[in-house]
């Protein structure tokens, strides 16, 4: 029936424009819905949080775990109830992934803590014997780059009116006058930490990524 369309390359040039640009609409238009708006509480990532995001990208957990829990009885008995698309409205990347080697991690703060996170991140077997996730123990020693994260909630403020407070402000003086509000929360992550250089670390002014991975996966709830 299309054969002719097969052999004019321009009619078939503008089809398979409007094909695409027909799918392209079916996939955007929903983001514009009320669905999609931030969830009624939503916030945005704290610097430490946004922080830990970047360990997670960085160190590429998104290659075994999803972050995204579909309307099944079999996922939202595992892991609650099934991810909402306001739930990911401050979130720049996604990160729901494709691939899970390990479990969903979009709610894992509901029932991970902190010092089972600490547990785990050293060594995956001590706490879930015979789990073939890779230790992280670099995390302990290095430093999380909260200056890049900090840019980085500058950067959605202004350009996705991402709804921070004054305290996110362009410029390395309003980022030292926030620094001291970063480490409180961090040391808060850290005294539910047993692990004393990570404590001497925080004191000291720097937060290893161990802390700020632990701030992120917490807040996944
Ligand atoms: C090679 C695959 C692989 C990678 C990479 C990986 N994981 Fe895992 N992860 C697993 C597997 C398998 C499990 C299940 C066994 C276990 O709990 O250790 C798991 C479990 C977990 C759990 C426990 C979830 C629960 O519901 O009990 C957390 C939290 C976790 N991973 C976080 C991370 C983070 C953070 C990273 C990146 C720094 C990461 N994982 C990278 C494979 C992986």
């Amino acid at each position: 029936m299309f054969h002719w369309l097969e052999k004019n390359p321009f009619f078939f040039s503008v089809g398979v424009f409007l094909v695409i640009a027909f799918a392209g609409l079916i996939e955007i238009l929903p983001n514009f819905a009320e669905a999609s708006r931030p969830v009624v509480g939503l916030k945005p990532y704290s610097v430490l949080e946004l922080a830990g995001k970047n360990i997670y990208m960085k160190d590429q957990c998104i290659a075994c775990h999803s972050q995204l829990i579909r309307p099944f009885k079999a996922e939202t008995d595992r892991y609650g109830q099934y991810s909402l698309s306001g739930e990911y409205a401050y979130d720049r990347p996604f990160l729901w992934g494709s691939k899970r080697t390990g479990p969903d991690l979009h709610r894992v703060g509901n029932y991970r803590t902190t010092d089972w996170h600490e547990n785990h991140m050293w060594e995956p077997t001590s706490v879930v014997p015979g789990s073939i996730m890779p230790a992280y123990k670099h995390m302990f020693t290095n430093v999380a780059d909260i200056a890049t994260a900090y840019a980085e909630a500058v950067t959605v403020k202004n350009i996705f009116k991402t709804p921070y407070g004054d305290e996110i402000q362009p410029g390395v003086e309003a980022f030292e006058a926030h620094k001291p509000a970063i480490l409180a929360e961090a040391q808060k992550i850290a005294a539910g930490m047993k692990n004393q250089d990570v404590k001497d670390a925080v004191k000291a002014g720097n937060v290893p990524e161990i802390v700020a991975l632990i701030a992120y996966l917490n807040r996944l709830k």
